[in-house]
């Protein structure tokens, strides 16, 4: 099962960065896209700063990156969940408000509703936070919400996402140890919609799998164009290679054979 998608107009689009909010490591970037679609909750950006983005004496991010759309306000701001892991995010962490970007969107497939009247339980780990805020605005009070953060400083993202259930790594805050053990109660009539590292969405896959349970996982790839183009992102899955950017980036779990 794969949902429609809500295709992005031709070519991107220069926007202003409507205000910036730091929650721990984790930077939200609003920006005002009064004019561009709506997206569907899953579907995602690539990003770029208007300004300072390679060409000069450090040549790098030069390419977009892709970001999960957090949010979408009733005036069409968009949020994003950002962390700085390299020279791309960094850039992106360091735009405040007046500052411009360049946004091509929205792009991908994103979550499709449950299955046969099932509940809807989101689980996300760290920066993976970000695509579920968005699905859990459009499911509302129908879904329970679990995320998993290292420690308790990475966890004050999860003001995100009001009422949901933290676990931790190191046990700082909510449950200690990891959002799987948090989910393994909850599976009973579920539909899973995870997205998170590697690691933790091939546990929630393998978890899901073995309660037959349906689950969709918002994945991954490095990704250099966004729209198809380019074969850069694609990943196995049982029926043969995929491009992330245009298949997914949700896949139902029932498609892969592991995540790697
Ligand atoms: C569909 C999609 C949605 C995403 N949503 C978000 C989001 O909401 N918030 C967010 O902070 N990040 C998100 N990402 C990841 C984000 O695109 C990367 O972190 C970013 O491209 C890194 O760029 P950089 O120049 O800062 O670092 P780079 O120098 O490009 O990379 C820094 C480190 O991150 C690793 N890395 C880079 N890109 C990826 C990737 N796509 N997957 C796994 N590892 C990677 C590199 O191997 C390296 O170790 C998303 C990626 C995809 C494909
Ligand atoms: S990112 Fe270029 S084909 Fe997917």
């Amino acid at each position: 099962m794969s949902a429609d998608r809500t295709l992005a107009p031709f070519g991107r689009r220069r926007l202003a960065v409507a205000g910036r909010e730091t929650l721990g490591p984790y930077v939200v970037l609003s920006v005002a896209d009064p004019h561009g679609p709506a997206p569907d909750p899953g579907q995602f950006a690539m990003l770029a700063a208007a300004e300072r983005w390679g060409g000069g004496a450090d040549e790098r991010p030069f390419l977009p990156r892709a970001f999960s759309v957090a949010r979408r306000h009733d005036d069409g701001r968009l949020d994003f969940v950002l962390e700085d892991v390299g020279p791309g995010t960094e850039r992106l962490c360091a735009l405040s408000a007046g500052d411009e970007l360049w946004l091509t969107g929205p792009l991908g497939r994103g979550f499709s509703p449950p299955r046969d009247g099932r509940r809807p339980v989101l689980a996300g780990g760290g920066v993976g936070i970000a695509p579920l805020m968005i699905w859990g605005d459009a499911l509302g009070p129908a879904a329970t919400t679990l995320l998993g953060f290292r420690d308790a400083a990475h966890a004050t993202g999860a003001a995100l996402v009001p009422g949901a259930r933290v676990a931790t790594d190191d046990g700082s805050a909510g449950h200690h140890g990891l959002v799987t053990e948090l989910l393994v109660a909850e599976l009973e009539g579920a539909e899973v919609y995870a997205c998170g590292p590697p690691p933790m969405l091939e546990a929630v896959r393998a978890l899901c799998a073995e309660h037959d349970v349906p689950a969709q996982l918002a994945l991954e790839s490095g990704m250099a164009c966004g729209f198809g183009a380019c074969f850069g992102c694609v990943v196995p899955t049982r029926d043969g290679y995929v491009r992330l950017c245009v298949d997914g980036p949700v896949l139902d779990a029932a498609e892969l054979e592991h995540v790697a």
